[in-house]
């Protein structure tokens, strides 16, 4: 298994180009079921991940084209399995964002149900509450949904009692094609759905109420092909605005839109961290982080979009790590998203947890360590806490972070950090 070696102490300077956003592809991607295509995705990341869903995508009969080079992928054809394997489905539980896609077109999927993960036990029960209200009848069986819709799914109103980025799409995604209005009440706003959505207006869905918690969407006969250019990732661009704040440095964030950021760059700004819009880039977008002063203690919440992203809890407690005073860090979507704090611990950093929150008290300096990976994003927190560390750090079992960045330690070693890869 790949390690990261780094060494800490080096103020990043320089320009950090931002990929396609992970968590918009993989449900673009999700969407190309929808019709027979092609669906043309500019600007997609080459990450674990998006292997992954190419490969669940592509076991359902579609072609699926990666063109790293052009950054496009290209999927187009017919299902011909409707099953989701357990194999597949276990390695990435965006996997279920297939089912509503199934079922609307083919009225049938046979779909792994995920498991729970590091971080939490991540029901769909949401997901299947709101396909039944529109028809589905779904089975539990052998650790599979049987889902079927023989007369095809049809609208409905849905309440979501909690916020589901997942259940929006994959609900998103079905109503499309159900017969009559389908309205998603308390749907997530995250980007990453607005991008969906205007995916599929251009495939020819009727989709009112983007950006809103209220989603109405007019089913149609079909869709059909498009072409749509995958959103920047702002959990990449907020990962990296963590990196040039830790350093005490200054870098440009190429792509970055900083709306995206919502109340990561507002908590950032108050933790002594500028984030500001680079000058004249309205269209091609690009953020400028650079830390002013010292690094202040600040309180944060995770919440849903707008809200402060659970994403970007473990990088910003990294962040605080080191910052003058305390911070409490409050964790409300998942119940078991602090596995970076005994690691960072071992570097140095004093922070207790108690139940959902974390209390970190800032310490002037971090000590390099060989540290232990166990999620995505934890995975970067230390890589960042490792980058304001004296000595070496030595991350252990990178194929985390491999899911969700790419290249990384190249994007890192271009603005001067000492940072490589240590084959495995
Ligand atoms: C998406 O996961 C993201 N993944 C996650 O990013 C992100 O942390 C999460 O949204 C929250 O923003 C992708 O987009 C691929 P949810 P998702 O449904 O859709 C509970 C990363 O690091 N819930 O919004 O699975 C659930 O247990 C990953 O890139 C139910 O109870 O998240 C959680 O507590 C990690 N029943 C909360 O809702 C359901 O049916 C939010 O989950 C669905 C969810």
């Amino acid at each position: 298994m790949d390690r990261i070696r780094l060494r800490g102490g080096r103020p990043l300077r320089g320009s950090i180009p931002i990929g396609g956003a992970k968590n918009a592809a993989l449900p673009l991607m999700a969407a190309a079921l929808l019709s027979e295509g092609p669906l043309v995705l500019t600007n997609a990341p080459a990450l674990d991940d998006t292997r992954t869903m190419a490969g669940l995508l592509a076991q359902h009969g579609l072609s699926v084209d990666h063109d790293t080079n052009a950054r496009t992928m290209t999927l187009g054809g017919t299902a011909t399995n409707l099953v989701a394997p357990y194999d597949l489905v276990r390695k990435m539980r965006a996997s279920v964002l297939v089912l509503g896609p199934l079922l609307a077109r083919y009225r049938e999927a046979k779909v792994s149900l995920p498991g729970g993960c590091a971080i939490g036990t991540r029901p769909v029960d949401l997901h299947l509450k709101g396909l039944e209200e529109m028809g589905a009848k779904i089975d539990l069986d052998s650790g599979y949904m049987n889902a079927t819709a023989p007369e095809g799914l049809r609208g409905a109103k849905i309440y979501f009692t909690q916020v589901s980025v997942g259940a929006t799409e994959n609900l998103l995604m079905a109503a499309t094609l159900a017969d009559g209005m389908t309205e998603l009440v308390n749907a997530a706003r995250e980007p990453e759905i607005d991008d969906l959505a205007h995916c599929l207006i251009a495939m020819g869905a009727r989709i009112e109420g983007i950006g809103t918690d209220r989603l109405r969407i007019e089913g149609v006969k079909a869709l059909h092909g498009a072409t749509h250019p995958i959103v920047p990732d702002r959990i990449e661009a907020g990962t990296f605005a963590c990196a040039a704040g830790i350093t005490g440095g200054e870098v440009l964030l190429e792509g970055a839109k900083l709306e995206h950021l919502g109340t990561v760059a507002r908590v950032l700004r108050e933790a002594g961290v500028e984030v500001e819009e680079a000058p004249n880039s309205k269209n091609t977008g690009g953020v400028i982080v650079k830390r002013l002063s010292g690094l202040r203690g600040v309180d944060v919440m995770t919440e849903p979009f707008p809200g402060f992203a659970t994403d970007m809890q473990a990088q910003f407690m990294a962040l605080m790590a080191v910052a003058e005073g305390a911070s409490m860090i409050t964790e409300t979507i998942f119940e078991n998203r602090f596995m970076h704090v005994p690691e960072m611990n071992r570097m140095g950093a004093r922070i207790n947890v108690h139940g959902s929150s974390a209390i970190v008290r800032g310490v002037s300096r971090l000590s390099g360590a060989p540290v232990m990976a166990t999620d995505l994003r934890a995975s970067v927190s230390l890589i960042l806490a490792g980058l304001a560390a004296g000595g070496e750090t030595i991350v252990n079992r990178v194929y985390h972070l491999d899911r969700g960045y790419e290249r990384l330690e190249a994007k890192l070693a271009a603005v001067g950090a000492d940072i490589e890869r240590l084959p495995g």
